[in-house]
């Protein structure tokens, strides 16, 4: 191990790379970490020094608040390889503004940017090698926060610690993706922590999950609590649906993640001419939609799924098939924001940072 510290960060490399070990072409989502994590702890009211250190376990007592009350947030992020070895990340702004607004939201710290940021740039220096050069190859990051301080009392934590870990990854789905569309079971509410990106919000989704897929769909289309009739988003990403040639997607709500993939497709379809309406799609409309032939696409956006086709739908016991369409705008918008991050077509829009 070296020791070697900027001003701001700690850094103890690891003695040597697991990197050759890795089969980088049959990379299970979420499952391979790279050699190092970034970790700075909150106490006595302060955000202390961070420190880059080769990734291992580590030790919280058993009575720290996260185990007991599930204070904990993370953001979902990814890394690109560009040219000459370099390293981009997309919009590292809007998830440092979202994880603060989470942090908020669990009566946790906010994180500064010279951690998040400086942080997360500085890890990917040392992890460089780890970003793969070709379409489709991205170092997924995790940033997290975990209360630790102890003891059962129902309080917030007032100690925490923030992390990073990063993780080598294609594709989040394999194979098609097929969507119930929620009855009875809810994600989020309004007042509650549906906007937040609470760890609590997708642990709570695991068993209605479980109930779907074992009927053979991978997904739920999460509707409102209170009635069940308008169509919300999907737990791992945001929704859009095409019908005839407007996409719709849910506006943002208390009950609906403020996806970065999803405002970047409404950028980019604007941009390229395709009419967007953001508001609520009623259940009722898809059903119509579906029956009359006028619902021409669904796709989720987000993150680790990217832009994922949805091929079909199950609603009140029916399976409703989308049909197969060429040159999809779930595929083109696919096409235009996947160039931009891998900076293979200009990014007027200036979402791009280099590491
Ligand atoms: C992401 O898209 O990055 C997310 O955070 C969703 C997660 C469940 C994989």
């Amino acid at each position: 191990m070296s020791l070697n510290s900027t001003n701001e960060i700690d850094i103890v490399k690891a003695i040597s790379s697991k990197i050759n070990d890795v089969d980088f072409e049959n990379l299970s989502f979420g499952s391979t970490f790279t050699d190092h994590m970034l970790v700075c702890d909150f106490k006595e009211g302060h955000w202390q020094k961070p420190i880059i250190k080769p990734y291992e376990p580590f030790m919280i007592d058993p009575s720290a608040k996260v185990f007991h009350y599930g204070q904990a947030i993370f953001e979902g992020m990814k890394a690109y390889k560009g040219e000459n070895n370099s390293v981009w990340l997309f919009r590292p702004e809007e998830n440092l503004i979202r994880f603060n607004k989470s942090a908020v939201r669990m009566a946790m710290p906010e994180v500064p940017g010279s951690i998040f940021i400086d942080g997360l740039k500085t890890i990917l220096d040392i992890e460089r090698d780890w970003v793969k050069k070709g379409l489709g190859n991205t170092l997924y990051i995790r940033p997290f926060m975990i209360a630790v301080g102890s003891g059962v009392i129902a309080q917030p934590s007032t100690q925490y610690r923030f992390m990073i870990i990063l993780s080598p990854a294609k594709s989040y789905y394999s194979g098609e993706v097929k969507v119930i569309i929620a009855e009875h079971y809810s994600r989020a509410a309004n007042g509650g922590i549906g906007a937040a990106k609470a760890a609590g919000n997708y642990s709570a989704q695991f068993y209605p999950q479980k109930l779907a897929q074992e009927k053979g769909f991978q997904q739920i289309i999460w509707t409102d609590d209170a009635t069940h009739t308008k169509l919300e988003e999907a737990g791992t990403m945001n929704v859009f649906f095409r019908i005839n040639d407007t996409l719709y997607t849910a506006p943002t709500s208390e009950r609906i993640l403020d996806g970065v993939t999803r405002k970047s497709l409404i950028d980019l379809a604007k941009r390229e001419g395709i009419n967007v309406d953001v508001r609520s799609v009623l259940v009722d409309e898809l059903i119509a939609a579906a029956k009359d032939g006028s619902l021409k696409e669904i796709f989720g956006a987000g993150t680790a799924a990217v832009v994922s086709p949805i091929v079909g739908f199950q609603y009140q016991g029916t399976y409703y098939e989308l049909p197969k369409i060429e040159n999809s705008i779930a595929m083109q918008l696919k096409d235009k924001l996947t160039k931009i991050q891998y900076k293979l077509a200009e990014d007027t829009f200036g979402w791009t940072v280099e590491v």
